[in-house]
């Protein structure tokens, strides 16, 4: 296991503070939801509109053991609201700009139209004091999130992100009977409780495993304690928000089935080891709460000599419900599941990551000149994808036609694990070493490559316009693990 998984030292106070949130989840779940449905002027498809400030704000991570945290998030706050909507609705959010430096949103996961993905491809950052209208609806159900995609190295570092959770228009068959929502993020504090911005995009973060910290979050708050009721069955939304921490998180001894990755519904497993989230990546469990039991149910970020509590589960005292017996329904296909690869005839794409400390990267391409990694290294780039350090200015990675079957095989020639996204489009993994698997993996937007692994990653490419495919480890984002591929209507 690579170290970024395995250390989480809690520097900023020495001992849990188990102060009862009681709070926590009940101010989550009834968080003030989008401002209520508009009619456009066709009557037909509803809208719903709110803004979002970017700001900088005051957050409690530390559980009161220390001032409060300054971080920039959506309206202040970190995350930001919690934003819902129905499929196919029509959102409309528009961006404000309060902070000193421009700023984006990107909405991690969503098949959205290319001129609301919110990456540099498409649309000039926002600048200070100006505001931009983002509108888009979502073809697809599930759990998703938004962030900046501008300086994420920092501008997420400091709790820009927020969860955004798309409904599904036909009922699940499964009736759960709460939902709870973790936004999991991974801080580095200094003992004063504030975000530590010295190594903010420093070399060493963006060389190495990229920033990883010393305090955990949960919906922004250490180790809550959330109320569920004794005999129910929860659908729990989790979300891995860190820069660069790869999570493999435990649920004690409760019952859970993952029941979605990254939004899209899988046949419902249950969960017999750790569940790993890498930067980026979701899952939706179903969990029963045993009828009787235990006073506490520990969700934990497992790491390997340790479990580091994320957040406790505390049955009420109200009475039990009365549990259930049977394996959580399938939730209703999304219009991704209908997609079919055709391998047969699939555009293949080789994509060579390499870079990083420890590697054996000698040289690299920056702005159409090959410079030795010493050279790299001083204009603020690590890596490379098929010798590219600046890729997300030179060449698209493949530039097809619409409906074509792409497989993007990646190897990792790098000696750390990296967690690669595309936007605009879910894949599956349908090849390791260059020989089709038996069953290919679940459709995903994040997708973690370890050291050496090489992986096929498949997907109909339908969605036209300029999309962004990198490492959702921020830092390797900004120092060269960027490019991006072109789908022609
Ligand atoms: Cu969630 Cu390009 O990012
Ligand atoms: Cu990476």
């Amino acid at each position: 296991m690579d170290k970024s998984r395995t250390s989480l030292p809690s520097e900023v106070a020495p001992r849990i503070n188990r102060r009862e949130l009681i709070t926590s989840a009940a101010t989550l779940l009834a968080s003030p939801m989008l401002a209520s449905p508009m009619h456009t002027a066709h009557g037909a498809s509803r809208r719903r509109a709110r803004q979002l400030t970017a700001r900088p704000g005051l957050a409690d991570i530390t559980n009161n053991k220390t001032p409060e945290t300054r971080i920039w998030g959506y309206d202040g706050q970190v995350p930001g609201p919690v934003l819902r909507v129905k499929q196919d609705e029509e959102l409309a959010i528009t961006l404000v700009n309060e902070l000193e430096q421009p700023t984006s949103i990107h909405w991690h996961g969503i098949r959205i139209t290319n001129n609301m993905d919110g990456s540099p491809l498409v649309q000039p950052a926002v600048e200070p004091g100006d505001a931009f209208e983002y509108r888009f609806s979502s073809p697809d159900a599930g759990t998703y999130w938004y962030h900046t995609h501008t300086r994420g190295f920092e501008q997420l570092t400091r709790g820009l992100y927020g969860v955004l959770i798309v409904d599904e228009t036909t009922q699940p068959a499964e009736k759960f009977d709460d939902e709870i929502i973790l936004a999991i993020d991974d801080w580095l504090l200094g003992k004063d409780g504030q975000i530590e911005t010295e190594s903010i995009g420093s070399m060493m973060n963006m060389s190495h495993g990229g920033r990883t910290g010393n305090w955990a979050s949960v919906n922004g708050i250490n180790k809550p304690s959330m109320p569920v009721q004794r005999g129910a069955r929860l659908r729990a939304r989790l979300v891995n928000t860190s820069n660069a921490r790869i999570l493999d998180l435990t649920f004690d001894d409760l019952k859970a089935w993952v029941i979605a990755l990254d939004g899209q519904p899988v046949a419902p497993a249950q969960l017999d080891a750790p569940l790993t989230l890498a930067p980026g990546q979701r899952a939706d469990l179903a969990i029963d709460i045993p009828v009787s039991g235990e006073d506490a149910y520990v969700i934990g970020i497992d790491l390997g000599q340790s479990t580091y509590t994320a957040a406790t589960l505390q049955p009420t005292s109200s009475p039990a419900l009365p549990g259930r017996d049977s394996a959580p329904a399938p939730l209703p296909p999304n219009t991704q599941q209908s997609h079919r690869l055709d391998l047969a005839r699939s555009h293949h794409v080789e994509l060579i990551m390499e870079g990083g400390a420890m590697g054996s990267m000698r040289e690299a391409t920056l702005g159409g000149v090959a410079m030795p990694i010493r050279k790299l290294v001083r204009e603020g780039k690590a890596w490379a994808f098929n010798g590219l350090a600046d890729s997300d200015i030179q060449a698209p990675l493949f530039d097809v036609k619409q409906g074509t079957t792409v497989s993007i095989d990646i190897h990792n020639l790098t000696a750390w694990p990296h967690a690669m996204h595309t936007h605009g489009h879910h894949f599956r993994h349908t090849h390791t070493d260059g020989v089709e698997v038996a069953v290919p993996g679940a459709w995903r937007d994040t997708h973690l490559m370890e050291r050496g692994e090489r992986h096929s990653l498949s997907l109909v490419a339908d969605n036209p316009g300029d999309w962004l495919v990198h490492c959702h480890m921020v830092d390797h984002a900004a120092s060269g693990m960027s490019g991006w591929f072109r789908v022609r209507p």
